[in-house]
């Protein structure tokens, strides 16, 4: 991966999702290691600390590892958290570390001001639920709800990083009775009332998405566009 090239444009596709050390596409909604890698590439250095506060199946500590930065991995469901201990479980050459804390991203062990890069990817409202029952569970609130826990991750956001330091989610829109409830835009607005700064807008363009065939043809049905495209926002502290 010593020659391994970083995107360059608004606008990121990853035919080959990327296979390398740990890396799998089982955890459901998981995002391709591409993204992390570039994030941290381009916004940090080697021994800084990158935080992912939605872990899931730990893509992003993963690159953590193998980049050498030192890495914070928050979720609130313990199986997350498991998986991701063991897919860390390789060996590389340097000395980073990587934490994992079974903790609600509204409200984290994190220390102020401490981290170098957020790089997360929440659950997009309640699209995929991630648990039945796990109480602070944001996969289990409707996009109203979920937008105002939201807030809170702004603020647990603003709080940990590090002054003049980037905050970056990646979250879709939805479709719901035939129009775009534009969850991408308002969790964008709610940073921004928290006083980030936009820094960039990355069109992330959905490839081999799992319900693309159920989609498919309702769209036919309907007669309405795909949404075949995620957000990437890039945010100053
Ligand atoms: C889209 S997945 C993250 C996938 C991850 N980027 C990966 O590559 O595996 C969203 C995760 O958010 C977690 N989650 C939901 N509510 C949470 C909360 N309040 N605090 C921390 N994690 C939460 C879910 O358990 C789920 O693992």
């Amino acid at each position: 991966m010593n020659n391994y090239k970083l995107q360059e444009t608004s606008v990121w596709k990853f035919i080959d999702r990327g296979k390398w050390a740990t890396h799998n596409p089982y955890y459901r909604g998981n995002w391709s290691p591409h993204i992390p890698r570039n994030l941290i590439l381009k916004y940090t250095k080697e021994n800084d600390v990158v935080a992912d506060l939605f872990l899931g199946g730990g893509t992003t500590l993963i690159e953590t590892k193998i980049l050498n930065r030192n890495g914070i991995g928050v979720d609130i469901n313990i199986e997350s958290i498991k998986l991701s201990k063991s897919l860390l479980n390789f060996y590389v050459e340097n000395n980073s570390k990587q934490i994992l804390k079974n903790e609600d991203s509204r409200n984290t062990s994190i220390e102020s001001n401490t981290v170098d890069l957020i790089c997360m990817h929440p659950p997009y409202a309640n699209v995929i639920k991630y648990s039945n029952e796990i109480k602070g569970d944001l996969s289990l609130l409707p996009p109203k709800l979920f937008l105002k826990e939201w807030d809170k991750v702004a603020k647990e956001s603003k709080r940990i990083l590090k002054k003049g330091k980037v905050c970056s989610f990646m979250i879709g829109d939805i479709r719901m009775n035939g129009c775009v409830y534009p969850l991408g835009f308002k969790s964008l607005e709610v940073f921004l009332n928290n006083g980030f700064s936009l820094k960039e807008i990355i069109i992330k363009e959905q490839y081999n998405c799992k319900l693309t065939s159920y989609w498919k043809n309702k769209s036919k049905q309907y007669g309405f566009y795909l949404l075949a495209h995620e957000y990437i926002f890039i945010l100053f502290n």
